[in-house]
């Protein structure tokens, strides 16, 4: 802006300088155009006839001629002398500036040969203009000179100039101040994200952004706060699904250390202990197994589909699950169709949910596993006649380390399982597992798969 305001200044003095060289170049041509034409047709009053000794012509020309402020208007007449005689009206001009008064700039004027010039004085630039006089005859010559005095017109220009660059030095202070106040409230908000984002921890994730009013700000501080939740979410979850490991593996830990730290010199007892630490060992590898399948899911290479004949691999499917316990199993139809999916992921999730069939179950029950094509979709499903998931239970039991409360058999599950096969069926477009209970009691788990074709 400071420099916008000084281009503007400095035109703008441009422009009133050479509107006032303009004028004052205007006026004494005028003034010398008068003059001329006087000398043309002008009589001389007392005797009515022509003119002619210049010294009368000029002296009833000044007699009758107004001249503007900082104008001068004079007559030179030559003298034996090198200054010429100087006539001129009665009008005041500041004395010291007075042209008539500077015999030897008048001298000069008087013998240039130039009709008009520029005096460059201490006391102002003076702007002339002159028209010989020459009469006929022997007569002397004389000379008609107009001076402007132009600095008086010069200092308003200057005046005008000092005026706006005031004004601009002004305007620029308040713009400066406004801008100051305005970017100030405008970045407040930004300002106050910055303090957020640097107060927060890993520890402490639960500060938000108080969002205000309905403009990008605002949206920024809401789109911030979102992020805040998911990280919150995301790192509370890592640090239950930490705890939970950790509280998981302690178990069997202490009980292996218990079993370990009574045993005696018996043989038989000694052959138990084994027996019940193996248990226990076999126990905890399978978890952390789990525990690093389920560190996998998040990756996209966690699962890797491929064209699979899904009558084929509903067959696989049910033939690994009968070795899984004595039960009536029941291969219930296949759906008997190409589709992209992962066939050792697919078949690892099916054995899961199998073996919590079996585990639910007692030996003679029915378990019917199958697929099916729906709507674009194709399913597989697991169905047992168990005593089914309680209500309460439906929406846990996907989460890790969740047990729901109808156990029966072995109490040895961690509550992974159920966990793996959502993240399998999740890690396929469109994946989802879905809970339904079964016609005449029990649950069904069903893998819903997209179709893309
Ligand atoms: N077929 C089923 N019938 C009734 N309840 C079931 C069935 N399958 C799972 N559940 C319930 O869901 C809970 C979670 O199952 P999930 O497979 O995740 O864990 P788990 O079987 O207890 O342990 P893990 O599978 O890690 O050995 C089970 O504890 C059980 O209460
Ligand atoms: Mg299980």
């Amino acid at each position: 802006m400071a420099v916008a305001l000084m281009a503007v200044a400095m035109t703008t003095r441009s422009i009133l300088l050479r509107d006032v060289d303009h004028r004052i170049g205007r006026l004494l041509t005028q003034e010398t155009r008068e003059f001329a034409n006087f000398v043309e047709q002008g009589v001389d009053p007392d005797t009515g006839t022509r003119f002619t000794e210049p010294r009368r012509l000029l002296q009833v020309f000044l007699q009758r001629q107004y001249s503007d402020p900082d104008e001068e208007l004079l007559g030179l007449t030559r003298t034996a002398g090198p200054a010429p005689a100087v006539l001129r009206q009665p009008r005041d001009i500041a004395e010291g500036v007075a042209l008539h008064r500077d015999r030897e700039a008048l001298a000069r004027i008087f013998a240039s040969d130039a009709r008009s010039g520029t005096l460059d004085r201490p006391r102002g630039e003076v702007r002339w203009a002159k028209v010989p006089v020459r009469a006929a005859g022997d007569t002397p010559p004389g000379a008609f000179v107009v001076a402007f005095h132009a600095d008086g017109e010069q200092a308003i220009a200057a005046e005008a100039f000092r005026t706006q660059l005031a004004i601009s030095g002004v305007a620029l202070l308040m713009t400066t101040g406004i801008g100051w106040a305005v970017a100030g409230r405008i970045l407040a908000p930004v300002r106050l994200v910055r303090t957020t984002a640097e107060q927060l921890t890993e520890q402490d994730l639960t500060r938000r952004i108080p969002v205000r009013g309905r403009d990008d700000i605002a949206a920024l501080a809401e789109t911030f706060n979102a992020m805040l939740d998911r990280l919150e979410r995301a790192f509370a979850g890592q640090r239950r699904f930490a705890d939970d490991a950790g509280h998981e593996l302690r178990t069997p830990i202490t009980i292996v250390r218990g079993h370990l730290e009574v045993m005696g010199d018996d043989p038989a007892e000694q052959r138990e202990t084994v027996r019940l630490v193996t248990d226990e060992l076999d126990r905890m590898s399978r978890i952390v197994e789990d525990l690093l399948l389920l560190a996998k899911a998040g990756r996209p290479d966690f699962v890797a589909p491929e064209p699979v004949q899904l009558g084929e691999l509903t067959a696989d499917v049910f033939v690994k699950a009968r070795a899984l316990g004595e039960r009536e199993w029941i291969l219930d139809g296949v759906a008997d169709r190409e589709v992209l999916l992962d066939p050792q992921r697919i078949t690892q999730a099916m054995v899961q949910l199998a073996q919590n069939a079996v585990q639910h179950t007692v030996p003679g029950q029915r378990m019917r596993i199958g697929s099916q094509e729906a709507e674009g979709r194709v399913e597989l499903y697991v169905a047992d006649s168990g005593p089914g998931v309680e209500p309460a239970d439906a929406e846990v039991i996907f989460e890790r380390f969740r047990r729901g409360t109808n156990r029966r058999g072995r109490t040895g599950g961690a509550g992974l399982g159920l966990s793996i096969v959502k993240a399998i069926a999740e890690g396929h477009r469109g994946g989802r597992v879905e809970l339904r209970p079964t016609e005449g009691g029990g649950a069904t788990f069903v893998l819903v798969l997209e179709e893309d074709r």
